[in-house]
């Protein structure tokens, strides 16, 4: 990924220094200052997926609490401490991108979910995607009139807590369940939904993975990483979504790969990568001045997010202090357009490299791959962290999610339609906008055609007529070419790096 071009469709003025190159004659220069957090590290039976039931209490994130620091120099030899996956936030999606109409499925961690808007309680809600009847996703139901999740299926209703409050085939005055009869069958515990603690933090909605009711006020003890600048009102900070066709880790690598990054930066597991140009993150003059350019910031935040084996997802913002205004008059999907190119350009040396590394083992990575460059050094230690602390592999929920998928074709994994669009509420709009456009201008085109065809030489003079049949021809062009341009920008744009 190509973070200058990337950063530059914001504002191509921020970028007044040179990017730090390998080829530097002063390689610390571009050295990053990256320090890893593997937060929560606790004992090896901590990770193991049959205690996920147990219940525990995590004080990770805490700010009260030591964070280690690995040094990414240490030697990649497995320890008995290991990363607990399941003792951490996960982001889940922007809050712009979703629609309180509608329940949302999402997978993380391969956990199938459902986000949706309980306005009851006038909050989001995190759910297992699945109703406690007969295993139906959730995701497929609805919001009913009293705002609570119905499983469409036979139609169950939950609300914002998890409990049942209806089942239509069985009404709170009729019989018992047969095999509860001190119950209704509304309230038995089989009959509630699996809720997750969930909260927002900087506009992004995040779950606490586990459904225990320890966890229930989690978020009292323990919040998801904040940054200030995604909820400043003097930044400029509008976000992006997209799924990867690619694992987490290989995300994770190419984001602090510092040959095409930002020179400064930290990772603090499990999914943040924050990066800024230098160690002060100022950008603009180099003049000590204390001049307006001084006082230019740029982030970029991204969050990756592990959805399964060969899935990952991001969320991305680059928040800056300077041309906010731009923000407020160009639509996010102009921005998409440039950023999904740039997220399409790696996608498929990435998919491949995934694939080889699963091939050699990815614990013989250090050993196969040729890594003797400065520039090299961050994504060594982040191997050397994934391998140290948690086996090369993510811990996923379900071992179905565990194995790489086959390499679909070309087209479908640049699929920008399902794993961008459809999640992305500015790009669903303006596919919307410019697909009734497309549809208009041959209509108009054949009406200018028609009020040509029915006017006689003395009420159309010929200059006239051919004004208006030129018009209809330019109509008719521009809706090829807007259908050339919705294909490529919303559903596929090949990417051949011999002709970039
Ligand atoms: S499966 Fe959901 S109501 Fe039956």
């Amino acid at each position: 990924m190509d973070a200058l071009t990337l950063t530059s469709l914001h504002s191509p003025s921020c970028f007044s220094h040179p990017l730090p190159s390998p080829k530097s004659p002063d390689p610390k220069s571009y050295i990053p200052r990256f320090r890893f957090h593997p937060l929560s590290i606790p004992s090896k039976s901590h990770l193991s997926r049959q205690n996920l039931n147990k219940p525990k209490v995590s004080t990770s994130d805490s700010p009260s609490i030591a964070i280690p620091v690995v040094d990414p120099f240490t030697s990649g030899e497995t320890s008995g401490e290991k990363f607990d996956w399941y003792s951490h936030w996960y982001p889940l999606a922007p809050v712009c991108d979703l629609d309180k109409r509608a329940p949302r499925a999402m997978r993380v961690l391969g956990l199938d979910l459902v986000v949706w808007w309980d306005r009851v309680e006038g909050q989001w809600r995190v759910f297992d995607d699945r109703c406690p009847h007969r295993l139906a996703p959730l995701s497929e139901g609805r919001i009913d009139r009293w705002g609570r999740l119905q499983c469409v299926y036979h139609g169950w209703c939950f609300d914002g807590s998890g409990s049942c409050k209806l089942i239509p085939q069985a009404p709170e005055d009729g019989p018992q369940a047969s095999h509860c009869l001190s119950l209704q069958v509304h309230t038995s515990g089989k009959a509630c939904a699996a809720s997750y603690p969930c909260c927002v933090q900087n506009k992004i909605v995040w779950f606490w993975p586990r459904t225990e009711p320890l966890y229930k006020n989690i978020l009292m003890k323990c919040k998801p990483p904040s940054i200030p600048e995604l909820d400043d009102p003097s930044y400029a900070s509008s976000m992006g979504i997209r799924d990867m066709s690619y694992g987490y880790e290989v995300l994770i690598e190419n984001l602090l790969d510092p040959a095409h990054e930002f020179g400064y930066g930290k990772f603090v597991a499990p999914c943040l990568v924050h990066m800024f140009p230098d160690s002060g993150s100022n950008i603009g003059s180099a003049s000590s001045s204390g001049s307006k350019a001084d006082q230019r910031k740029f982030h970029i935040i991204v969050y990756c997010i592990p959805v399964s084996s060969g899935k990952s997802r991001l969320i991305w913002s680059f928040p800056r202090n300077f041309s906010v205004w731009i923000d407020q008059i160009v639509p996010r999907w102009m921005f998409h357009v440039g950023q999904n190119l740039i997220l399409d350009s790696d996608m498929h040396l990435l998919h491949v490299e995934e694939r080889i590394i699963a091939e050699i083992g990815p614990s013989n990575w250090e050993k196969t791959c040729f890594v003797p460059t400065k520039s090299d050094v961050m994504v060594t230690a982040f191997r050397r962290w994934f391998k140290k602390y948690s086996n090369c592999q993510v811990d996923w929920a379900k071992k179905s999610v565990g194995y790489l998928p086959p390499t679909p074709p070309r087209e479908q994994l640049l699929d920008r339609y399902w794993s961008h669009v459809v999640q992305c509420s500015s790009c669903s709009l303006a596919l919307k906008v410019l697909r009734v456009l497309e549809a208009s201008l041959p209509i108009l085109s054949l009406i200018l055609i028609g009020v040509v065809a029915a006017s006689k030489p003395s009420v159309m003079s010929a200059a006239i007529r051919t004004a208006v049949v030129s018009m209809a021809v330019l109509l008719f062009a521009a809706s090829r070419w807007l259908s050339h341009f919705i294909y490529k920008t919303f559903y596929f744009h090949d990417y051949n790096h011999a002709f970039i």
